[in-house]
């Protein structure tokens, strides 16, 4: 199956601690021993962890309660997951910086000095670069873009009446020796050795979030979508208290 292709590889003689630091010691873009190795840190992480959900709704009550009209997207959908998770590994609300290091992760990126900054800040947290900091810090990042986009979409969805969409579109693989997209249609947390091993976690966080959202509905009437080939999640979506004509509230 093409998910089980290698991914492309990134480059591994950088800066401790840079953005291409984190790239290079995460599960997500290494391959054989190594993304073996990386992978099972990051389940090793993440299967202690209990259900998010009242987490999730409990954090998500507490902004939206002192807010009658708000974008979902940069007060509940972006920070409340990352948040949440970063609890549960046992680390400070370091939601803000993840989002800086989340925009600039990915190989096709150059990180600037704010995500640089962002990841010193990172590391610091976790108590200094090693391979166990990458892997906590690779969890809150992965988890950033991805479950904001699940719960962006399915509230989308669900106040529109429109059919949702998955919010990763597709992914990449060397093949025969070229960078290739392959589409994860079909399979929203990806497939074989490399399946999202937080998709547990990004559905019960979604789940609590849209508990707490009950009551709300869309102020536009039409969403404006974060412009990437990848990704398919508002960039904003607003919503104010009350009940709609058709009473989906
Ligand atoms: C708590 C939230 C999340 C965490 C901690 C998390 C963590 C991860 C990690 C560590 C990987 C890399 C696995 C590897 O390379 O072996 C991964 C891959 C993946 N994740 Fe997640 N993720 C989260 C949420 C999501 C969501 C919401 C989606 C989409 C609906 C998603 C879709 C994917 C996909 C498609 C892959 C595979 C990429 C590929 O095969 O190239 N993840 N995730």
């Amino acid at each position: 199956m093409t998910l089980s292709a290698p991914v492309p590889p990134v480059p591994t003689d950088v800066p401790t601690g840079s953005v291409a630091w984190l790239r290079a010691n995460v599960a997500r873009f290494s391959n054989g021993p190594d993304h073996v190795r990386r992978r099972a840190l990051a389940v090793s992480l993440l299967e202690p962890i209990g259900d998010l959900r009242e987490k999730a709704f409990a954090r998500t009550q507490g902004i939206v309660a002192a807010l009658d009209d708000f974008d979902v997207m940069a007060e509940v959908a972006r920070p409340v997951p990352v948040g949440v998770l970063a609890s549960a590994l046992g680390l400070p609300d370091v939601s803000a910086d993840v989002a800086l290091v989340a925009a600039a992760y990915h190989p096709h990126v150059t990180p600037g000095a704010a995500a640089e900054a962002a990841l010193g800040r990172l590391i610091e947290a976790c108590g200094g670069a090693d391979e166990r900091a990458a892997a906590r810090i690779g969890l809150l990042v992965q988890a950033c873009d991805a479950t904001a986009g699940l719960i962006g979409n399915e509230l989308s969805a669900w106040l529109s009446g429109k059919p949702v969409g998955q919010p990763v579109l597709s992914t990449r693989r060397r093949i025969d020796g070229a960078d290739v997209p392959v589409p994860l249609e079909g399979t929203p947390f990806g497939a074989g050795p490399r399946a999202c091993p937080g998709s547990r976690h990004a559905t019960a966080l979604a789940a609590g979030v849209f508990q707490a959202l009950q009551g709300f509905r869309l102020t536009e009437t039409k969403t404006v979508w974060v412009s990437s080939p990848n990704l398919r999640m508002p960039a904003q979506l607003w919503v104010t208290r009350g009940r709609t004509a058709d009473g989906l509230c």
